[in-house]
């Protein structure tokens, strides 16, 4: 059963309890209701993925109370630092985590970048304060369904699959955040949404619009699709050569001189949560080892699997060099 709380001091320190504790809490913001986890919580956010059936990683939007402590994870330049004026707000600003970033990889699907956002909604504010960690949280549906607006929705479609709901009512808005790229030199537009263009466009200028992947190639690096490995990588492997580092899954392993386990009692929900950082620490110790392969083990395709899967053989597929 899912806890229904109500927006209280009560309900927002029950909330606050869960989060601390890994579970999943969707909560209402001005926008949409999201799906909340710990973001520096690799496994709660990986329960997200696993409680929206998704069949892949996609970077989620950390949510703060407020700019200050949203840019002591990030790097803002001068655009962002003016766009801050918006917030509290639905815009999302894509920027460079800082190094010392404590933000789960998985919450950004592996990129160099984070995905911040200062929700304007007073139960949301007083949750992200009580909490102080960074929330992760995409709209709280099962993946291929529409965009809750009331706890009722969320109820629908994610019973039995996450802790509680913070229900603060019906969402002012019902469409989601803006998305908006400041990494490179020219801001883009990634997704529109409740802050419009021109309100974004009178504060730092003109905007570029993120074309359609069929009609020109996106920047590489600026999406999660691009994001893959140095190393080439090799999957479903039972047998390791003297070149190549292993990723492992599960208690049965091949020999090899450079392991790493992504989960050594076959928990997809542990190796879903330590992907990203384990294929980036191989990445960088292989070539230090004198390796020129990542050999990766079969991982079963089911649940987290999927996405799994589908991220490592995004990494392993052919790639023009760069
Ligand atoms: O209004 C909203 O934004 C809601 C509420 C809950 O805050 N959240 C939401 O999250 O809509 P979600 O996960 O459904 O959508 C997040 C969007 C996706 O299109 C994702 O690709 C993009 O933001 N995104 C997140 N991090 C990104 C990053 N580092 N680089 C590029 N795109 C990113
Ligand atoms: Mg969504």
């Amino acid at each position: 059963m899912i806890e229904i709380l109500s927006p209280t001091v009560a309900g927002i320190a029950r909330a606050r309890t869960l989060l601390l504790a890994g579970e999943l809490v969707a909560f209402g913001t001005e926008t949409v209701y999201g799906l909340g986890a710990d973001a520096t919580h690799a496994e709660a956010v990986a329960r997200i993925f696993a409680a929206k059936d998704r069949p892949r990683f996609n970077p989620l939007i950390c949510h703060y109370p407020d700019a200050e402590l949203a840019f002591a994870h990030v790097r803002p330049n001068s655009m962002a630092q003016s766009l801050a004026s918006l917030w509290p707000g639905p815009l999302s600003m894509v920027l460079p985590r800082r190094p010392d970033c404590p933000v789960a990889p998985l919450t950004g699907a592996g990129l160099d970048t984070l995905a911040v956002r200062v929700p304007a909604h007073e139960t949301t504010e007083a949750l992200l304060r009580a909490t102080a960690r960074p929330i992760a949280a995409p709209s709280a549906n099962r993946s291929g369904r529409v965009s809750p607006t009331t706890a009722a929705h969320v109820v629908e479609d994610l019973q039995g699959r996450i802790a509680a709901v913070l229900d603060s009512g019906p969402c002012a808005l019902g469409v989601e955040s803006t998305v908006l790229d400041l990494t490179g030199p020219q801001p883009v537009l990634l997704r529109p949404g409740g802050i419009t263009l021109e309100a974004i466009e009178a504060v730092i200028g003109a905007v570029a619009h993120e074309m359609p992947e069929t009609s020109r190639p996106r920047s590489p690096g600026r999406l999660a699709s691009h994001y893959a490995p140095q190393t080439p990588v090799r999957l479903n492997v039972t047998n390791v050569a003297d070149t190549e580092a292993l990723l492992a899954f599960g208690p049965e392993v091949p020999e090899a001189r450079l392991t790493v386990n992504l989960s050594e009692r076959g928990d997809l929900l542990e190796a879903a949560a330590r992907l990203f950082q384990e294929l980036r620490w191989l990445d960088a110790e292989a070539p230090r080892h004198g390796m020129v392969r990542i050999a990766v083990m079969p991982i079963p395709r089911t649940e987290l699997g999927l996405a799994i899967n589908d991220r490592l053989q995004r990494a392993a597929a052919p790639r023009p060099r760069s």
